[in-house]
């Protein structure tokens, strides 16, 4: 399958590498260049448990060279969401399926505006990974990949996917119910992105620090309150035993937020704590502890933007 994934962060480069190696037609796309250069010089490097292993892969800045795709899969940053999606139009034909696994929840509806909705599917994936330097990647946690159409049916070009993810070692895993999926994962989200950015700490030190184990706490259950207000049907039936789940499962991981803080980028804050304090607002439901991870998150996002 030709695929084109725009934004090969940690998290592109990872699935691109895992689709190349399992022989599709990848090509990484992203407006770093020293990245993209590395990748074309020395091979993608995927580095993992002290192992490494280089994959040829085909890495541009610019998507006209790429053409048309029938897979692309966009995991940009969610603020360069409609940039992203404008810049990669020459990716996407009258068939191509445009998948987002992006964190936070509204990216579906941003591509849908961009691409036409009938395009579009969603999902979420709990692999993690960080970028060493430009071309090379870590990862450590790893996890199952849910994919969903954005109206629960179960249709072949999902299931297409499944495939190819599955050929690959995605564990992709599908659903009826992708709002729920993406729900869930914001409940881990919300409980570790904006803590570990704030405390300088790996996803799984929240739990061995008392106070920091009580504020994710209290952030996933005024997140719980706002989901289930919403009528969301997640996907997991101990939501706060899931979100430490993921902490556990990803314990050695440097968060994306942290990452984000530490390279002195923008942070999805918006899209993961600010949607529960926005979606709270119209339902009425206080969030304050969102509302104070927030603002402080844009209060740091401040001192170096
Ligand atoms: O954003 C992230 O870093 C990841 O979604 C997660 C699950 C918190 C693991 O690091």
């Amino acid at each position: 399958m030709k695929i084109a994934i725009l934004g090969a962060g940690s998290m592109g480069s990872l699935f691109g590498g895992f689709l190349a190696e399992a022989g599709e037609e990848v090509w990484l796309v992203d407006v770093w260049r020293e990245h993209v250069e590395a990748i074309n010089n020395r091979g993608l490097i995927l580095v993992s448990q002290g192992k490494e292993k280089n994959i040829k892969i085909r890495a541009v800045t610019d998507p006209v060279l790429v053409g048309e795709a029938e897979l692309v899969l966009v995991f940009v940053k969610s603020y360069s969401t409609e940039e992203a999606l404008r810049n990669g139009l020459p990716t996407i034909g009258k068939n191509t399926m445009v998948l987002t696994l992006q964190n936070g929840v509204g990216n579906a509806e941003k591509i849908a505006e961009i691409v036409g909705r009938e395009k579009v599917l969603a999902g979420s994936t709990a692999f993690g990974a960080n970028v060493l330097e430009p071309g090379r990647i870590s990862y450590a946690g790893s996890g199952d990949t849910y994919l969903g159409e954005l109206d629960g049916k179960i249709t072949d070009r999902l299931n297409l996917i499944a495939q190819v993810f599955e050929r690959a070692g995605l564990r992709p895993v599908v659903t009826d119910n992708v709002m729920g999926v993406l729900w869930t994962k914001l409940l881990a989200n919300v409980g570790i992105n904006a803590l570990t950015a704030l405390l300088k700490v790996r996803n799984g030190q929240l739990l061995e620090i008392g106070p920091a184990e009580v504020l994710m706490e209290k952030a996933v259950l005024e997140a719980l309150k706002v989901a289930e207000a919403k009528g969301i049907r997640l996907v997991v039936s101990d939501p706060l035993g899931y979100v430490k789940e993921v902490a556990r499962a990803t314990a050695n991981n440097i968060s994306s937020m942290r990452q984000d803080v530490e390279r002195l980028r923008p942070t999805e804050i918006d899209v993961i704590n600010g949607t529960i304090v926005r979606e709270g607002k119209v339902l009425g439901i206080p969030t304050p502890y969102n509302e104070s991870l927030m603002l402080l998150i844009k209060a740091l996002e401040k001192t170096y933007l």
